[in-house]
């Protein structure tokens, strides 16, 4: 009989499965209740004394190579099923991935970056947290100069000298003074102001300030440069340059467009006149010059600025400009295809 127990004990160690029923099955003829080692427990009361330790020992050894085997393969089938859970089925078609959009500000942004950057225009950054003297003295406008009330500034409250830039005309003044005549740059930014947050204002937006500068440069350059750009940014060929005041420019003017008069909105947003406002611009003024550290007398130039989500409303019929700042992803989704 131990023979025949021996028999059974290479038998379990030889098992091997890799399906759990097979598992099961082999569980049941060698541990179950009517199972083999059970039959051979039974036997047990009917062998001779002299032979009962050996036999004993030999049934154990049964037990514990079918248990052990048992234990073994499971834990082989388990780990099999919780790298499955992880990789799923690999022949699985695959998911596609959400691909994010980019930002209609940016996408605008760089429409106009690209607009400037073919006729000589290249991209100049600069800080937001500035000085007294890049935001304002430097560009005409002393303290207790009047007009520095038409930007409302966010001062940094310990110390009167640090504020938000107001408008990115800071980082022409940091241009002029770093850089000599020619001067083609463009400076987009954010830029920051005291204002109640409405449909159409906000205390944070953003900017595109152009500035050029070199020898007899005039009004008509000036023209010229945003006729040429209304036209590629718009597709529209008529502007209009309406008399106005920047204390950094001297002759300013208000930068309009004529929009048309077709649908009922271009009635509503132009207040039935067909032209819009998107900027100011202007000669730069001598005294600017003169503060950057650039002769008057030999170069002269014009600058411009303007916001780009007043462009980005217009592009995209966007009627209120808190929109672009909400980050609800059923707006942001609608730019896919812009980029
Ligand atoms: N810096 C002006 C503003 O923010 C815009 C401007 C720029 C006007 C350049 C004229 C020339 O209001």
């Amino acid at each position: 009989m131990t023979d025949k127990i021996k028999e059974y004990i290479a038998e379990a160690e030889a098992f091997t499965t890799a399906n759990k029923e097979e598992l099961e099955a082999f569980r049941i003829k060698f541990l179950g209740k009517k199972g083999i080692l059970n039959d051979f427990f039974a036997e047990f009361k009917n062998v001779p004394n002299d032979q009962k330790k050996e036999f004993g020992q030999v049934i154990n050894n049964l037990k514990k190579a079918a248990e052990s085997k048992v234990a073994q393969i499971q834990e082989a089938i388990e780990s099999k099923e919780e790298a499955k859970g992880v990789y799923g089925d690999l022949t699985r078609p695959g998911e596609p991935f959400a691909v994010g959009s980019r930002h209609p500000i940016s996408i605008v942004k760089n429409q106009i970056v690209d607009i400037f950057s073919t006729i000589g225009f290249n991209v100049s950054e600069g800080p937001e947290i500035e000085d007294d003297w890049h935001n304002f003295t430097a560009l005409n406008l002393p303290e207790y100069h009047p007009a520095r009330d038409m930007q409302d500034t966010f001062f940094i409250q310990t110390n009167p000298d640090v504020l938000l830039r107001t408008h990115t005309s800071s980082v022409q003044v940091r241009y002029m003074e770093e850089n000599k005549p020619p001067i083609r740059t463009i400076s987009p930014g954010r830029v920051f102001r005291n204002e109640a947050i409405s449909a159409r204002s906000h205390c944070i937006f953003h900017q595109i300030e152009g500035l050029y500068i070199d020898k007899d440069v005039s009004f008509a350059d000036l023209k010229q440069t945003l006729l040429y750009f209304t036209k590629e940014m718009f597709g529209k060929s008529k502007i209009r340059l309406r008399p106005s005041y920047f204390p950094f420019t001297e002759p300013s003017a208000e930068i309009d467009i004529y929009w048309g008069l077709k649908t009922e909105t271009d009635y509503r947003i132009t207040k039935g006149t067909g032209w819009l406002e998107i900027g100011g611009c202007g000669m730069v003024d001598p005294n600017v010059l003169t503060n950057c550290g650039i002769d008057p007398v030999k170069y002269n130039g014009f600058a411009f600025g303007m916001g780009v989500e007043r462009i980005a409303m217009l592009l995209y019929g966007i009627g209120d400009i808190r929109m672009f700042y909400e980050n609800d992803v059923r707006f942001l989704e609608q730019f896919k295809s812009s980029i």
